[in-house]
């Protein structure tokens, strides 16, 4: 994983905008994020956690046969972030592309690098999730502004004959799609004075309606991957869940009929929203302190912009 250095807590937000760390705190568990400086963009994090994920997995950057990026807060609109990290990290003999499924496109990218696995196609994927929302947020949106923060995770995923992902459930609801949105910079919408007037280039959300959605979206998606694989949410070590909203995470947990203490792996005061990235930073954080260990299952489940949603059983 990796993260910006600077720290911004519920506490800088109430010299910023007109917010209190007891409201943020209350309605989403947050209490600090990072925030990058002007000279930080999706490569740079990408890197720095693709480095160390290739470090611990012994594997040569030049080994690597394909690199996709879940983000979306790329470098640039185009190309590709997955083609600029390929080239920081001299990985030359890898496919590279970026994946837009918003905080779903880690649980997105995994699914893909699954199949590419299982049909033989490629042997050693480098997947990263990583988004820089705080450089698409109106600082002066307290709706918005207090909910993310930047960060990346990266895994590298090969063939094994009993660990890995067993099974994968993907969802989108297109029609919501206005929901959670930035609504110039396409080809919609161009960048124009007029766009920037009306502050299209900022994040839009509709927050109370997402909630709905992510509830909905998250608990049907851990259902259908017990089913499929016929396990029952007993046999599920840990969860590890989008960060977005500690609420959130309270009404899945009790519809599962689970403590979330126990059973979900939260970091969310910490980081906020990261995006693509809170599952893969959450992974790290919750291997790193013992949380999972050989042969645990566990869930890894999201919802976010499009509307997308899904989850992936893994066997570790
Ligand atoms: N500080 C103080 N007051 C605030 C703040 C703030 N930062 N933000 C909003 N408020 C106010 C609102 O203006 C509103 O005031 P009003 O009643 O006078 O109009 C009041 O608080 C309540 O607002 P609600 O929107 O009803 O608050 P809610 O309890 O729904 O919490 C929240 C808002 C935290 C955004 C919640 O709806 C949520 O988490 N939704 C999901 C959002 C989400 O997960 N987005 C990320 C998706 S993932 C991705 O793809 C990036």
């Amino acid at each position: 994983m990796a993260v910006p250095d600077r720290v911004l807590t519920n506490h800088d937000l109430e010299k910023m905008v007109d917010t209190s760390d007891q409201w943020i705190r209350e309605r989403t568990g947050m209490f600090a994020r990072r925030v990058s400086d002007d000279s930080t963009a999706a490569s740079d994090l990408a890197f720095q956690a693709s480095e160390k994920a290739l470090a611990a997995s012994n594997v040569s950057a030049e080994d690597l046969d394909a690199i996709l990026v879940a983000t979306v807060s790329g470098d640039y609109s185009w190309p590709a972030t997955a083609c600029i990290l390929q080239k920081k990290l001299g990985a030359k003999n890898a496919m590279a592309f970026d994946l837009s499924a918003a905080c779903s496109g880690f649980v997105y990218g995994l699914s893909i690098a699954q199949a590419y696995i299982q049909s033989g196609q490629y042997k050693n994927i480098l997947l990263v999730g990583v988004d820089l929302l705080t450089k698409v947020v109106d600082w002066t949106d307290r709706n918005t502004c207090v909910l993310f923060g930047d960060g990346a995770g990266a895994v590298v995923i090969q063939p094994h004959e009993e660990k890995g992902v067993l099974c994968s459930e993907l969802g989108a609801d297109g029609s919501a799609a206005d929901m959670l949105c930035v609504r110039c910079g396409g080809s919609r919408v161009p960048v124009t004075q007029e766009a920037l007037d009306e502050k299209k280039q900022f994040l839009f959300m509709n927050g109370r309606e997402i909630f709905r959605y992510a509830v909905r979206g998250m608990l049907q998606s851990c259902n259908k991957v017990l089913e499929r694989t016929q396990k029952t949410i007993d046999d599920v070590s840990l969860i590890i869940p989008h960060q977005a909203n500690t609420r959130i995470l309270e009404a899945v947990a009790q519809k599962l009929g689970l403590s979330l203490k126990e059973r979900f792996y939260l970091n969310i005061e910490k980081y906020a929203n990261t995006s693509a990235a809170t599952i893969p930073i959450a992974l790290h954080e919750s291997l790193e302190e013992g949380r999972l260990k050989q042969g645990d299952l566990a869930i890894f489940v999201s919802f976010g912009g499009g509307l997308t949603w899904g989850a992936n059983l893994v066997q570790f």
